[in-house]
């Protein structure tokens, strides 16, 4: 049996639209078992168990790339990154699958091999980068060719995950965006972003707060999420500073106080009892083979 944990990812942090993704201490894992039949797929909703299982696709995927018959399969889920909330459940699964098959074949793939399948599937490297990775990731593409660097982020940051009980879409949150940006705001997003992931390396909160405030998405997504202002005046309440992670409807707040985790995930709580909250912290680890 082989048995895969990816963590959960939460992409763009601000000013890092479509480049940084964070790894977070959550964790999926999928296990691949040889099967009588051609695939068997469990722990993820009826709708899901088919040849179009994204975690399959991927697997066929690594098969193909290794030049291997793509076996019989049983394959059992057991996922706690909720699914099109922008924590990388995509990213989730393709890593996942491209692992399972590379696990399968005794494991020939590099890091940078399969960052490039991943992302060839996944169309950004803004997730898969930090799944595979974990950590803080700064990606961009090159041609075709992904480049990413990692950032160590300090451990003493809490990320607080709030997650709604509705989706955004993901197409819809860029169809909302502006066609064009200006110069002015193009300097304002780069000098934000390095900071940033300077601020995220040393913890340093103060400048985490004033570096993350973003221009460039964030203003048109937040009109998706309908309660953005609400829980955004509850993290502000309480020490921390939040965003929106990947294109909503989570968002994110961090903090280096627990106790200011505590008592955001109890007003949210309050406030939206069918809420999902999270107290994590960042994922040191990228996926990896169990
Ligand atoms: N960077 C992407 C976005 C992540 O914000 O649209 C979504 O998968």
């Amino acid at each position: 049996m082989i048995k895969i944990s990816v963590p959960a990812t939460s992409a763009n942090l601000g000013v890092g639209f479509d480049c940084l993704g964070l790894a977070v201490s959550l964790y999926s894992t999928t296990t691949f078992e040889p099967n009588d039949s051609k695939l068997k797929i469990s722990g993820c909703d009826k709708k899901y168990q088919s040849v179009d299982n994204l975690i399959y696709r991927a697997f066929t995927k690594g098969c193909e790339f290794l030049k291997q018959t793509v076996p019989n399969v049983k394959i059992t889920i057991d996922n706690h990154i909720p699914i099109s909330r922008g924590l990388g459940s995509s990213a989730f699964c393709i890593v996942s699958g491209l692992m399972g098959a590379d696990a399968w074949f005794n494991g020939h793939l590099s890091k940078e091999q399969l960052l490039d399948l991943a992302t060839k599937i996944e169309g950004h490297p803004d997730n898969v980068a930090p799944a595979i990775y974990g950590n803080l990731g700064a990606s961009f593409m090159d041609g075709n060719d992904v480049q990413t660097v990692h950032f160590e982020v300090a451990s003493d940051l809490h990320f607080v995950s709030l997650i709604p009980d509705y989706p955004v879409s993901t197409e819809k949150a860029r169809q909302i965006l502006p066609k064009e940006m200006s110069y002015q705001t193009a300097i304002y997003q780069i000098g934000h972003a390095v900071a940033l992931s300077k601020a995220f390396e040393l913890g340093d909160l103060k400048l985490i707060k004033s570096a993350i405030v973003d221009k460039m998405h964030e203003p048109f997504r937040s009109q998706l999420i309908p309660d953005y202002q609400a829980a955004k005046e509850i993290c502000q309440a309480n020490e921390s500073v939040m965003y929106i992670s990947g294109s909503g409807s989570t968002m994110m707040a961090i903090t280096k106080d627990s106790n200011s985790a505590d008592k955001i995930i109890s007003n949210i709580t309050k406030s939206f009892p069918n809420w999902e909250t999270h107290l994590l912290n960042v994922g040191t680890n990228g996926a990896t083979v169990i």
